[in-house]
């Protein structure tokens, strides 16, 4: 069905629809070796040459640190009500264990005060990649301490923001920490491997369950807790059984790894058995899965573009066309059978395809896995190749036609029934993009990285008209 609206038909969104933006703490901050700050895993990989696009690295990035109150007043004077950003664990808890450091708990109380002053509701997210070096150098997410480590955390910052943030989210896309980060090596911290994913997966599907419970012990019982999960989309080539073999397996690895511990209590038979011939999974202990299988009060879904699979050759050598960067290790343990493909139709600056149907079907896909519990679509958005016109101004008519053909999808599955309560568009301002580096725009406000000035675009201004009118501008 096509994303087409009518005048007769308004696209208008429920009242207490969340408009909002998302950002992360490396991505944005900057300020990294101040007020006791340690490194993390990505300032490590972003120091080592030849892990991020020119060099780059998060050192200055866009100086939200510094300019967080003028951030604030963007998003208020666009028409924002909510904002979801993460907290940089290491520096609220350098060492990754024992106690707090006051004045980094300090900043993000500031933040979520100003928020709160300009009527934006603010959603943290504990754990957006940003591991602290230390953990990483004591075994990182493959070992079984880290998840512990994070409960920890978690415990210290809901008690520190939890009289007035009450929405929480544990993990930013956890596929990406593990697979990218201990698998393909294109993200943090680099390894590469195929036992390592997985552990390093269930440890932060452990994390989840014990940073779930302790954000509980210490949140107000208004409090929602959620997680944002990159789940794929999977298209098949054909109906072939083998096509359909394979994108079974992505499935697993992409999805089920993570929503079948935390949304149903265990691990699907079929990853298992996939990856019987790397591991026997005697690293999941008896109670990790109750521990992980926590009530939710909220799902965060990220999407950008489907997954076109078939059966594959697996001697073929070289890169996958599977979108997440060009290691020649595969990020799929134990699918070297299975090839993927672009799929068709106009793309974005990162080679995505524009799908908005894909989100409509994630929506749906995920009212059935986990019926009962609200949706929100924590990332959406699409990176251009963005410019400062003569007059000043940025047009970006490409991605205001993105934005409105996936609010379009949102609002149909709303208007099927299923109870998505915000929208958070990636990102509030360009940022560093990680293994890109500042290459790839997908702010709503541009940023001129010279001077570090922020203009908010076309899109932007869009997008606050409809958060300010709850429907859809044409
Ligand atoms: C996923 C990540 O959560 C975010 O950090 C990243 O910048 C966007 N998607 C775009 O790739």
């Amino acid at each position: 069905m096509p994303d087409h609206t009518t005048p007769e038909t308004p696209v208008t969104f429920p009242p207490a629809f969340l408009w909002g933006a998302a950002t992360s703490a490396y991505q944005i901050e900057g300020a990294v070796r101040e007020d006791g700050r340690t490194p993390s895993i990505w300032d490590t990989f972003s120091h080592t040459p030849g892990k991020t696009a020119d060099g780059d690295t998060g050192d200055i990035a866009v100086d939200h640190y510094h300019r967080y109150r003028d951030d604030v007043a963007l998003m208020a004077d666009l028409g924002l009500n909510a904002y979801r950003f993460s907290v940089s664990w290491s520096r609220v808890q350098p060492t990754g264990r024992g106690p707090a450091v006051q004045v980094g708990l300090d900043f993000y109380r500031r933040l979520v005060d100003e928020l709160l002053s300009h009527g934006i509701k603010p959603a943290i997210t504990l754990y957006h990649w940003d591991l602290p070096q230390e953990l990483e150098d004591a075994g990182g997410w493959p070992a079984r301490d880290t998840a512990a480590r994070f409960a920890e955390y978690a415990r210290i910052v809901g008690e520190a923001l939890g009289d007035r943030v009450e929405q929480w989210i544990t993990l930013n896309e956890p596929w990406c920490s593990a697979f990218l980060g201990y698998g393909s090596g294109v993200h943090a911290p680099g390894r590469t491997g195929t036992l390592a994913p997985l552990r390093a997966a269930h440890h932060l599907n452990l994390a989840h369950g014990l940073g779930t419970q302790a954000l509980r012990s210490v949140l107000p019982a208004r409090a929602s807790v959620a997680v944002s999960l990159n789940s794929s989309v999977i298209r098949t080539l054909s109906q072939d059984p083998a096509d359909l073999a394979a994108a079974q397996k992505i499935d697993d690895l992409a999805n089920g790894v993570f929503h079948g511990p935390m949304l149903h209590g265990a691990y699907p038979a079929t990853l298992l058995r996939a990856t019987s011939s790397i591991t026997d999974w005697s690293f999941v202990q008896d109670g990790d899965l109750q521990a992980i299988h926590q009530p939710l009060d909220g799902l965060g879904l990220n999407y950008y573009t489907p997954t076109l699979v078939s059966a594959g050759d697996a001697a073929a050598p070289g890169p996958r066309a599977d979108g997440h960067g060009t290691s020649t290790h595969s990020p799929w343990p134990g699918a070297d059978d299975v090839a993927f493909h672009q799929t068709p139709g106009d793309r974005t600056e990162m080679g995505w395809t524009i799908d908005p149907s894909g989100l409509h079907e994630l929506i749906t896909r995920y009212s059935r896995e986990a019926p009962g519990v609200p949706l929100y679509i924590t990332e959406n958005g699409a990176a251009y190749d963005d410019k400062v016109d003569s007059d000043g101004q940025v047009y970006d008519p490409e991605r205001i036609a993105y934005l409105h053909a996936h609010l379009s999808a949102v609002h149909r599955a709303i208007a099927d029934g299923v109870d998505v309560r915000g929208y958070y568009l990636w990102s509030l301002m360009d940022n560093f993009e990680w293994a890109y580096g500042y290459a790839k725009r997908f702010g709503a406000v541009y940023v001129d990285y010279a001077s570090l000035e922020r203009t908010p675009k076309a899109s932007g201004h869009w997008y606050g008209r409809a958060a300010r009118s709850g429907t859809l501008p044409d």
